[in-house]
């Protein structure tokens, strides 16, 4: 269990930035920065701790192996070789996802057959049984990567996606994920006293968790994770652990967090989401259009946002008014605030007015986006 191990938290590509702050506010060792993610080493405990806390992470791998392939008896041989059932029972179940970059073995799907097949033979051999391939519900994800034909096996410590806190009870129509909400709010610079407002709340993704951020909240305080299906976990180690990050968190009394959007139904949802997030009464919601924001002055608010931008909500002219009877409505009666605006459309983000702002590129839902930053309008 104190082994030390190699671990990946993935993250969307534009927020490794945020993601290395939050890795090394956790205290973890050996950080490192990379392309789509944060590299650190540690123990089991240190995953369940990443695990748990990271907001802006997509998921944690645990590297098990790592060997050059340039054909399928490589990679079979190299897949083979892991102790798996140090990790699954043999009658478990588990699936293989992999990725490939600028190597020889570059169909993915003959990959994810070849380690499987490896794993299984493994099983075979070794204990006379062998695990089944669920895609759905697997004990056990396991993440190959090959990139310039270096295979890396790793453990999908997360298991579902870290996105999922648990709290979700409305998708709404664009809703956003929770890891990138969480990731605007940690790169506003919001101090968690300050009111946050979002005037296109949606089911109200960015607000709950804002909250949960001001509250100390672990963000994965309300889920399980893939490691709990292992055969090594520690189960009773690990509800001490949880329990401790679960009863953390008391959002500060006069903090002021308010949502509006102008579908009704979204508003409702987005109440529903935030009782089951365990903040009923703590966010203000309302029915309303951003081109009638009218907060009050002298708040010194910070806005984090996320216009609809046309491709799945929302109507080109329309949208183009939106955001510019927003833009005037920030200048007019937001003086002092700050703004943190993703969109997917460059061109409704000039139609705001806040030319030479800096904008932060990150992919959303698989969309080229950015964030537009405006310290202080
Ligand atoms: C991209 S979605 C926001 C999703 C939200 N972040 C979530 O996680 O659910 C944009 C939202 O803006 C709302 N909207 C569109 N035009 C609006 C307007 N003029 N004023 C306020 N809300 C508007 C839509 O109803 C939609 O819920």
């Amino acid at each position: 269990m104190s082994a030390r191990n190699p671990y990946f938290a993935t993250c969307s590509p534009g927020l490794e930035a945020v993601l290395h702050a939050e890795v090394k506010a956790l205290g973890l060792r050996r950080v490192e920065r990379q392309v789509g993610g944060v590299a650190f080493e540690g123990t089991r405990e240190d995953a369940w701790t990443a695990n748990l806390w990271l907001r802006s992470a997509i998921r944690v791998l645990e590297r098990v192996t790592r060997f050059e392939a340039r054909d399928a008896d490589e990679l079979y041989a190299g897949a083979r070789e892991v102790a798996w059932e140090r990790f699954l029972a043999p009658t478990g179940s588990l699936v293989v996802d992999a990725r490939s970059n600028r190597s020889l073995l570059d169909h993915t799907q003959f990959v994810e057959q070849r380690v499987k097949d490896a794993i299984v033979d493994h099983f075979r051999e070794t204990t006379g049984e062998r695990p089944s391939v669920d895609k759905n519900d697997p004990d056990m994800r396991i993440n190959a990567h090959v990139f310039k034909d270096r295979v890396t096996l790793s453990l999908d410590t997360s298991g579902h996606s870290l996105h999922r806190r648990g709290w979700r009870r409305h998708q709404g129509r664009a809703p956003l994920a929770e890891t990138t909400a969480a990731a605007m709010v940690l790169m506003s610079g919001w101090n968690g006293r300050a009111p946050l407002l979002d005037p296109f709340c949606g089911t109200g993704t960015i607000l709950i968790e804002a909250a949960w951020i001001a509250a100390g909240i672990a963000p994965g305080a309300m889920r399980s994770f893939g490691f709990e299906r292992w055969n090594d976990h520690d189960a009773k180690r690990f509800a001490r652990a949880k329990q401790a990050a679960s009863s953390k968190g008391a959002l500060p009394g006069k903090l002021r967090l308010l949502g509006s959007d102008n579908d009704r139904e979204r508003i409702a949802e987005a109440h529903e989401n935030a009782a089951a997030a365990g903040l009923e009464g703590r966010i203000e919601f309302e029915v309303a259009s951003a081109s009638d924001f009218a907060p009050r002055p002298g708040w010194n608010a910070t806005i984090v946002t996320n216009p609809p931008y046309g491709l799945r909500v929302g109507r080109g002219d329309e949208l183009e008014r939106t955001y510019h009877d927003f833009g005037e409505r920030l200048r007019r009666r937001c003086e002092g605030y700050s703004l943190h605006l993703l969109t997917a459309n460059p061109m409704l983000c000039d139609r705001l007015g806040f030319a030479g702002a800096p904008r932060q590129a990150i992919i959303n839902g698989g969309l080229e986006c950015e964030v537009l930053q405006v310290e202080r309008i």
